[in-house]
């Protein structure tokens, strides 16, 4: 068959809409009027104010909505409501620039914007294994009876496949049908600690659209993370697609990542039985370009509010869609991960020289510093954090712990209030039979052994992280555990 030639390929790509690479469309001018579309950012939690505060930034003029009286205020005087570093100062930057502001208004976001972002949480549900959709019902059941021209209402939470086309009939439902609103899906990809990098400088965007309008008005509500890339000669791939492959987009990725630690946590396991040093294992691995290095951190697992619910979600959304058996191996991934967690409470018991039964050690009357509260450095977030979730464990086990983070303690405090908690490191440690690192932060890893030495009642220390140099801490006289790594 002959080749086609280039006036096929293209027209194959103009009239098999929407594919991947497809090239940047035509512009099209923004319902409001406005010269670039105006954006809001529904939910102003982790996601939406992020969002929000960097699309300000790009210079977008912005709204973040949200029915959280006091999250509001707080975003309106200037401060960030959770920790991330980069935020607070470009909060306050655009602000003062006018160019964003915060409603509880839905009536005002829909006359304000052109193009709605579905930031809302989607935690697991109380009753199963899969998501929560109530509250992006809730933000597009509120929303859509107050459109009045074109719109385009984009999720960008994490959702069980199938839910754009449900939004799309929610919309159906509620909004009046002569304005023809649309829907698109565009996931995300942010990190705690660097989302502010994340949204501006993303190493992708997936666009799941159905029209070349939505893909259009899309595309202009990313130009100007198109533009920063351009005038810093990078580009930014673009993958066009279909609404499930969107959402699939994301849900597959952590689905990944957690799959590729919970294997270094399982090799970490096989070391720990068979003399082996998981570290030195995933660094032979990891320059293997194949492979790779990265998320090839052993510890005590992965936490955090994505992760775990994520690859829980997926399953329980394969098994409805008759495909459960392709998601089985994340079950193990999960087992793996809970493993990892309940290994510092065995280390623990081991080096205090107690006994581990059925029930767990008893560690009645030891006292045990837990460094690290949060899900990991560099954030305040302790959701199915596995540092709280090992504190846990301990202060059931009857120690008595005492908890310093350089974020997290306000938070850690909420969820484990039976812990005592300290305004430093020295202090946790002080009198402490055995020191526990359980989140990565530098000032945990860069302290000194011999100082802190002389501040706790015994030199046991366990480095859930494998993030200390486990040399420098026996020569300085501490009985020393990683997590797949040989006493
Ligand atoms: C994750 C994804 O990385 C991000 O793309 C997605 O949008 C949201 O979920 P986040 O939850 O912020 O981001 O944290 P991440 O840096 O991915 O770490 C998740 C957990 O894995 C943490 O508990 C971390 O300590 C752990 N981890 C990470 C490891 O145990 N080993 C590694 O090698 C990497």
């Amino acid at each position: 068959m002959a080749r086609p030639g280039p006036d096929e390929r293209r027209r194959r790509v103009t009239t098999h809409y929407p594919i991947a690479h497809t090239p940047p469309p035509q512009p099209v001018a923004p319902p409001s009027g406005a010269p670039r579309p105006r954006l809001t950012f529904i939910g102003t939690g982790y996601l939406g104010a992020t969002y929000a505060i960097c699309f300000a930034e790009l210079g977008y003029e912005v709204m973040g909505i949200d029915i959280n009286a006091e999250r509001l205020a707080r975003l309106s005087a200037g401060q960030v409501p959770f920790h991330e570093p980069g935020l607070d100062e470009l909060l306050r930057r655009n602000l003062a620039a006018g160019r964003l502001r915060f409603s509880a208004d839905f009536a005002e976001a829909a006359s304000f914007g052109d193009v709605h972002f579905i930031c809302v949480q989607t935690p697991q549900r109380a009753d199963g294994l899969g998501a929560d959709l109530s509250f992006v019902e809730n933000a597009v059941t509120a929303l859509a009876p107050h459109l009045r021209r074109k719109a385009l209402i984009v999720g960008k939470s994490t959702v069980p496949v199938g839910t754009a086309e449900w939004v799309e009939q929610l919309v159906g439902k509620h909004a009046a049908a002569e304005h023809d609103i649309e829907v698109a899906w565009s996931p995300e990809f942010l990190q705690e600690g660097y989302a502010v990098e994340d949204v501006l400088r993303p190493s992708r965007i997936v666009l799941g659209v159905k029209s070349s309008w939505a893909h259009s008005m899309l595309h202009s509500a990313h130009k100007g993370v198109f533009d920063l890339a351009a005038n810093e000669d990078r580009e930014v791939p673009v993958v066009v697609t279909d609404f499930a492959t969107a959402e699939l987009a994301k849900v597959a990725a952590n689905a990944f990542l957690a799959t590729k630690i919970s294997f270094i946590n399982a090799m970490a396991e096989i070391c720990e039985v068979a003399g082996g040093d998981v570290t030195h294992l995933a660094r032979a691995i990891g320059h293997d370009p194949r492979i790779g290095n990265k998320f090839l951190r052993s510890g005590v697992g992965f936490g955090g509010a994505c992760l775990p619910k994520d690859i829980r979600a997926f399953q329980a959304r394969a098994q409805e869609l008759g495909a459960g058996e392709a998601l089985r191996f994340l079950h193990e991934v999960d087992l793996i991960n809970q493993r990892r967690r309940g290994r510092v409470v065995q280390l623990a018991a081991d080096l205090l020289g107690r006994s581990y039964g059925p029930a767990g050690p008893d560690l009645t009357g030891t006292r045990i510093a837990v460094l690290g509260a949060s899900f990991k450095p560099n954030t305040d977030d302790v959701r199915d954090s596995p540092a709280v979730a090992v504190a846990t464990k301990l202060v059931r086990a009857g120690a008595q712990v005492s908890i310093y983070d350089p974020q997290g303690m306000d938070n850690a405090a909420k969820a484990l209030p039976e812990a005592e908690y300290t305004a430093s490191l020295t202090a946790a440690a002080t009198g402490a039979d055995l020191v526990c690192v359980l989140t990565a932060w530098d000032e945990f890893r860069y302290v000194d052994p011999a100082v802190l030495g002389e501040h706790v009642a015994g030199r046991r220390i366990i480095d859930a992280m494998n993030c200390l140099d486990m040399p420098l801490w026996t020569a300085a006289g501490w009985e020393f555990r990683g997590m797949g790594r040989p006493s």
